[in-house]
């Protein structure tokens, strides 16, 4: 494949769209062409999984909850991820399976390693090249999710399982330090750009691309 595959991860309210809004214009203005996509969604099954999680009507069980993630991921993987990547495309996800490992694994207490086992089974393997990890104090996260609206089912679930979602993707990113770029989301926006331009245009070029 020769795509380039990168996805953005973090709890609630940590900046993910801003700053992949701010990556697609600068890949846009370096002539790079980029898909972006979002888990779960993307696909119109994922759409329709998207707005079964995210029901706060609804009471799913954590092994449930994780199989529907899976559900969808599989069906982006194979619809729009892989042949993206195919095509040569900069792929950017807001959130994959990292996510699925810290809110369902360390969040709901669903073992690592079958969380593990499912998500292979879900990607056939596939893992970004570049994960950038924004890094935040949940209460902080919290706070900016409310002053954005109505919480949804997952944003609705206790501190302590917040906190437990931090620290799972801390330790994930410190497991694979070569694949994560790991931020604090309290910089501003512009400081955060920069630093993750640095480190996908370097990519870029080691994979021998123009990026200006
Ligand atoms: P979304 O509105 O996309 O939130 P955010 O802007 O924070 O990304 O909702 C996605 C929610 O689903 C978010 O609370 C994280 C959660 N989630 C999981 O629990 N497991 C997963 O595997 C994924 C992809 C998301």
């Amino acid at each position: 494949m020769s795509g380039l595959f990168i996805s953005f991860e973090g709890p609630e309210g940590a900046g993910k769209s801003t700053q992949i809004e701010r990556l697609a214009a600068r890949l846009n203005a370096a002539n790079v062409a980029c898909k972006l996509t979002r888990e779960p969604g993307g696909t119109p099954l994922g759409m329709q999984v998207r707005s079964v999680l995210l029901d706060h009507d609804l009471d799913i069980d954590p092994l449930s909850e994780f199989l529907l993630y899976s559900a969808s991921r599989a069906q982006l993987v194979r619809d729009v991820i892989r042949p993206a990547l195919h095509s040569g495309e900069v792929v950017i996800c807001d959130r994959y399976a990292d996510s699925s490992a810290a809110y369902q694994g360390a969040g709901r207490g669903l073992e690592a390693r079958f969380v593990g086992e499912v998500t292979w089974e879900a990607t056939g393997g596939l893992r970004p090249h570049i994960t950038v990890l924004l890094d935040l104090d949940p209460e902080m996260g919290l706070e900016r999710a409310a002053a954005r609206g109505q919480p949804d089912r997952l944003e609705r679930a206790d501190l302590g399982f917040h906190r437990r979602v931090r620290q799972g993707f801390l330790d994930i990113a410190a497991a694979e330090p070569e694949r994560f770029l790991v931020l604090d989301a309290e910089q501003s926006a512009e400081a955060l750009e920069a630093q993750i331009w640095t480190a996908v245009a370097a990519t870029l070029r080691a994979m021998g691309r123009e990026v200006g």
